[in-house]
């Protein structure tokens, strides 16, 4: 007698956790289904395809945080030449790319960078990027009709 009423009273629970487990599944499609859309800014789209192209054509030479190889690739970090002051010679050299003496942040490089062949869309990407990272800091956005204007 004792254990058949156990048994019912086990069965009870066990009917208890498959209407729970019925409710939960019954739940989830509306926890799946709503899912959050960061609002993200122009400039912030900008930034995350520029990040890629940065992994894709400059990380060799200007390094993961843009810290440049002292004395041959000089750095983007807290560079002066991403300010507003040179913004279209920055352009310039990301568009055309750039050989000769340059002074970075007080430093004379004169190296080669070549021309890295990106459209207008990916030097603006791209740029926008460099500009506000690593201590830099240009809200102002690159555009593309921006980077077609500038000339060598
Ligand atoms: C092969 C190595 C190399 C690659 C790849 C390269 N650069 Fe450069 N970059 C240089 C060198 C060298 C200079 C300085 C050239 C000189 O001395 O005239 C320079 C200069 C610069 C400058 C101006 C100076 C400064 O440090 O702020 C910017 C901005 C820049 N590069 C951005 C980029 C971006 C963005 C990319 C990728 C799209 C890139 N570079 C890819 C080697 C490279």
């Amino acid at each position: 007698m004792l254990s058949s009423k156990l048994y019912t009273h086990g069965n009870g629970l066990f009917i208890a956790f498959f209407f729970m487990l019925a409710l939960h599944a019954n739940k989830s499609p509306t926890i799946t289904t709503a899912h959050y859309t960061p609002i993200q800014s122009e400039l912030e789209k900008s930034m995350a395809r520029g990040a890629e192209i940065y992994t894709d054509y400059c990380i060799q030479c200007h390094l993961g945080k843009g810290e440049g190889v002292a004395g041959t690739y000089p750095p983007l970090a807290s560079s002066n030449w991403l300010t507003p002051e040179k913004r279209d010679q920055a352009i310039a050299v990301v568009k055309y790319g750039q050989q000769g003496e340059i002074m970075v942040n007080g430093v004379t490089y004169n190296g080669i960078m070549s021309n890295l062949g990106l459209y207008d869309d990916e030097v603006a990407d791209v740029m926008n990027y460099i500009m506000n990272n690593w201590g830099n800091t240009q809200k102002q956005m690159v555009t593309e009709a921006e980077v077609k204007a500038v000339k060598k």
